[in-house]
Order: C-alpha cells, then structure tokens, then sequence
C-alpha cells in the first residue's frame, strides 16, 4: 500500500514518487495554498497542494479532509521552500496526485497532539487515541527496547524463560488477591498471582538453576503513580547463590539497561543497610541524588529547658547548604507544612551560619557554646543552615524526610547527580502487628533469616534481620529480593511465628513443604517492575505512561467499563 513512512523521506528523495498512508494530523488552507500533515508511528510528512500544482478537484477534496482522517496518497516529493528543521523531514514536502481516503473520521475527542490536549479521564477513555500521542508511542517502543535488552541479558547469562500459570492459589505478597471462580467446582476459587513466587522456588527444586520470566502480577490494592493492580515484574531466581552472588549479577543487569536503552552509564551502586537508610534518611528508599543525611543531635541538645527536646525520643539536624538566605516567611511556611501533613505540634528549629556567628531561634534556651557544637557536628559552613526537629523516633525521621524533600521540590535544590541507585540490604525479617498479636512478614514468608540471626527466632523475633535487599533508584524501589527459606523446619517455625496453625500451614502451603522434603538447592532471586524501571529511564513517576491499556486511580478501565457487573 506505501512505498515509505511518513518519517522517511529527505532531501535524496526529492523528485521520486512516492506512496504514503497515514492520519491527518492538521489541514492548513490559506485558500491558494493547502498543507496538510500525515502522521504514522514514524513522524509526519507535509503535504502541499496549490492552484498552480494540483488539479482544481484535488484542492477541493482536500478541503473535505478533517483531523484523523487516514489516508493514502500518491504524490512527487520536492524540496520545501520554508524548511522546518524541528522534525526530519522538514525539508521536503509532497505534491500528491492522487489522495484515497481509507476512512474518515469524527472530530476526535481531543486534539492528538505531544501534550495531553483535554482531560485524563477523556483519554484514559478514549485511550486508543491517546496512544496516537508521540510521547505515548514513544514510551511503549522505549518499553519494547527494555524488553528485548532484558531477553538478551538473561539468555546470554544462562537464564531459560519459563511461564508460570495464572490461575492459582493465594500467593502471599502483601495484598490483597483477585479471584476467579471455577465453573467445574462451584463455590471454589482460583486466586491470580501476585508473584510466581512460589513457582520459581519450585523451579529450583526442579533443578531449573536460572529461570527468569517477564511476568504478569496481579494485587488488589489502592493506586499510586506508581502502583497498578496488574503489573509486569522482571521476574528472577538462581539456585547455589548468596546474596554477595546477586548483587554484582543484577548490579550489572540494570547497568546494562541502562546503556543499551538510554547510553547512559550508571555508578557503582553502593550498599546500605535497612537500619542505616531509616537512621541517616528516615526512609528505606533514600534518593541519594541529593545526600542530605540526618545529623543525630539528641545527646547535644537535651537538658537546656527546652521543652520539646528535652522530651524528645530523637532530635535529628539536616543541613541546608547556603540556607542561610532562607527567609523567616520561608521557614514559617515549612513549619505550617508540617503541621499540616505531619500534624507536628514540635517546632521547626534553626541554626544559621552567619558571617557574624550563629543566629538561633532557640537563643533563649542555649549558649553560644551549644548551638556551636551543634554546628560543629554538621559541619555547617558559613551561609549554611541547619534545621532541628524533635519528637518520637518514627515520627521525626517520616516527617524530616518528608520535610527534605519538600525542601527540595519547592526550593527546586539541584541534584548532584542524574541517577543515584543503591542496594538496600538486611530487612528486619518481621514486624508485629499488635491488631493480630502476631508478626507480618516484612518482605514475603519465604525470605530467609541471616543465619546468624536464627537463634533469635525464638527470643526476640523482632530482631531478626533477613537475607532481603531491594534496588533503590532515584528514591524509587525498582525490585527487590530474597535469599529464600530452604529448610522444611525454619519455614514451618516462620508460618508459625506469622500466625498460622497447623491446618492452615498444610492448606496454603503443604505443597511447598512436601517439595521442602526432597532435596532443595539453597536459591534466592529478585523481581524488579517493569513499568517502574521504563518510567525511571525516562525521569518520569507515573508508570501508566508505559502500560498501553492501564487501569485509572480508582482500578477501573474506563474504556472498556471494566469492572462491571457480569
Ligand atoms: P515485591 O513485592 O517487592 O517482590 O515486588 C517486586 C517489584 O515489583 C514492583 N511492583 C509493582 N509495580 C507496579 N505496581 C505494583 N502494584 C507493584 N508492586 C510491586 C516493584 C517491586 O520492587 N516475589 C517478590 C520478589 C522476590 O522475592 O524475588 C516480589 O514480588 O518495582
């Protein structure tokens, strides 16, 4: 039907006559002269048609043509007398012969255009449209580049792709589960997968050795930009492996990503523990991009009279470099906002660095001699500024974070880098949940304990570090692992410790445990999402921009009615 795409032709072309089919991106009519532009995946071509160049029929039909009509039109190519250099064939253009309308089109709801025309929802509705968009089709080719890199890496280092069924029982990741019923057995259910978890374990068992699967995942929970209910994980588990296997493999998996699809090369990525990340950044998911760590200030500032230290579980400083401008309005500001996403009733204290020494707003409760030390522990320089903020543990380090990167957004603070990835390493093994009186796994029930921690299974279970680490990116989990549980007791003494009896360990999970009694390799993997890791590529958050049929904030899809009643 074409000899070429609407993206194809240049200068060496001029003369040549060419077929091309396409959308009507914009008709143009000056009345002596018409432009029109023809859109496909692969750019547009201008079209141009005049009095003194085409037939007077022609010149009519086109003034017939309205936005999204597709069309296939035969035509010479010449050389632009007014170029456009902003796309790739803007100096050429082409006088058709012969345009063939192959279907019409309504007024499109929105203007397909690079910037989002109308409202999400009408093209959340109308999505097929939407996906006409440059940076739409741009974002689902970057996401097949990602998947093809994926497919080569895993082949080339000895990894077979296997598909895991969707029609299963409950995999425990945290979620809640979607579930499907069965017709043969009326009243029992088939549960979706929020992982193949428990398939790439059994895969160990069967001696698979490195699997990997690009993988569906389903989990009914609330939205986020960076949460859908049906997901893709790149999906991976190693037999014969610790953890100090894992990191340099996927260290260099990301990596390779990276300058395959983008060019661009990644830094070492360091390691942190869980328990550094929540003391020195408040959060598991530090953005490095910009290094603001906490300075812990608690034993320097207790005992002055000021109250709200004085009874603070933790005081924690962070340094603002070249803060000292920041105005009383500004920190005023910062103070409300934290009252009103963090309910702080403790104030929001600060040192600044002056040339004519430090300026408090504690100066009643302090001597210069503390408020010096203070200084001297976060190696304030001149023009800088520390902020102060006391309370219960938990509570400060959220709000802090929460605190520094509102700073950071809304001061727009440069960062000192484009990408910061770091592995976070040793996860507690499990939280209590006082509602239940009984613990939770922190990653999933099958991550195995650091072995020196074992012992303490049986004392002190909420010390237990586990052999879990997660890929941190810009702030953002992009995956995130295990070594795995290989042992029938110490996954049996875990499912107990979890809250489960006897009955319901042999239901869930007796398929798992008779596999346990057969001899199994010591594994462990990662998952890492896929979306995430596309929107990261792209410095985006949302990761509908590279799912093409996604679901909107409140789980539905609104182009097909999904869901509805059956
Ligand atoms: P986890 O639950 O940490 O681990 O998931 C792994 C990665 O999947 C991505 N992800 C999501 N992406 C989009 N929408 C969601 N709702 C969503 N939930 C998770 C994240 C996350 O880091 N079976 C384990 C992996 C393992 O232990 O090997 C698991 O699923 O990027």
């Amino acid at each position: 039907m074409r000899t070429h795409h609407c993206g194809e032709l240049r200068l060496k072309d001029e003369k040549s006559t060419v077929i091309l089919c396409g959308w009507v991106q914009e008709v143009r009519d000056t009345g002596h002269l018409i432009w029109v532009d023809l859109r496909d995946r692969y750019g547009i071509t201008q079209l141009i048609l005049s009095k003194d160049m085409v037939a007077p029929a022609l010149m009519a039909q086109a003034r017939t043509l309205g936005r999204e009509y597709v069309l296939r039109v035969s035509g010479s190519v010449v050389v632009r007398s007014a170029k456009n250099p902003h796309i790739p064939t803007g100096e050429i253009e082409v006088v058709p012969d012969t345009i063939d309308v192959l279907s019409s089109s309504e007024t499109p709801p929105f203007v397909v255009a690079d910037k989002m025309a109308g409202k999400e929802t009408l093209h959340m509705q109308y999505r097929y449209l939407d996906l006409r968009r440059k940076p739409l089709q741009e974002n689902l080719q970057l996401r097949h580049q990602v998947v093809q890199a994926i497919h080569r890496y895993f082949d080339r280092h000895g990894f077979i792709e296997v598909e895991t069924p969707l029609l299963v029982k409950s995999t425990p990741e945290g979620a809640r589960d979607f579930v499907v019923p069965s017709r043969l057995h009326p009243g029992e259910h088939y549960a979706l997968p929020q992982s193949p978890q428990l398939f790439k374990q059994l895969l160990m068992v069967s001696g698979m050795d490195r699997y990997y699967q690009i993988a569906k995942c389903f989990r009914d929970e609330d939205l986020r930009a960076d949460r859908q209910p049906e997901f893709t994980q790149i999906d991976c588990e190693l037999s014969f492996v610790t953890p100090a296997d894992i990191y340099p493999l996927f260290t260099d998996f990301i990596q390779h990503i990276f300058q395959t699809v983008k060019g661009v090369s990644l830094p070492p990525f360091p390691h942190m523990t869980y328990q550094e990340a929540m003391e020195k950044y408040g959060t598991d998911k530090p953005d490095l991009r910009w290094d603001m760590p906490f300075i812990s200030l608690t034993d320097l500032v207790k005992g002055s009279g000021f109250v709200p230290f004085d009874n603070a579980a933790l005081v924690i400083g962070i340094k603002l470099p070249n803060g000292a401008t920041y105005t009383r309005k500004k920190l005023d500001q910062w103070q409300r906002w934290l009252k009103e996403n963090y309910l702080a009733t403790t104030p929001l204290i600060y040192v600044k660095a002056l040339p004519e020494g430090y300026k408090s707003s504690v100066a009643k409760f302090y001597t210069d001699a503390n408020t010096t030390q203070w200084a001297k522990k976060a190696m304030l320089a001149s023009g800088d500024m520390l902020l102060l903020l006391g309370g219960e543990i938990e509570y400060v380090r959220e709000a802090m974070a929460a605190l520094v990167r509102h700073i950071i957004a809304g001061e727009r603070i440069a960062p000192s880098q484009p990408y910061a990835p770091l592995w976070i390493t040793d996860f507690p093994l499990l939280a209590f949940d006082e509602e239940r009186q009984a613990y939770d796994a922190i990653h999933h029930p099958f991550a195995a304990p650091v072995y020196e921690d074992i012992p303490l299974l049986a004392t002190d279970p909420a010390k237990v570090r586990a052999q879990a680490y997660d890929l941190v990116i810009n702030g953002a989990e992009i995956g995130g692992g295990s070594i795995r549980i290989h042992q029938r007791k110490l996954q049996n003494q875990v499912f107990q410790l979890l809250g489960l009896d006897e009955n319901t360990i042999k239901r869930q999970f007796g398929f798992l445990l008779n596999a346990f009694r057969y001899g199994v390799p010591p594994h462990g993997g990662i998952a890492f999402g896929l979306a995430r890791l596309c929107a990261l590529l792209n410095n985006d958050e949302a990761i509908r921009h590279y799912i093409a049929f996604p679901k909107n904030n409140s789980g539905r899809d609104t182009m097909l009615g999904a869901p509805a009643p059956l």
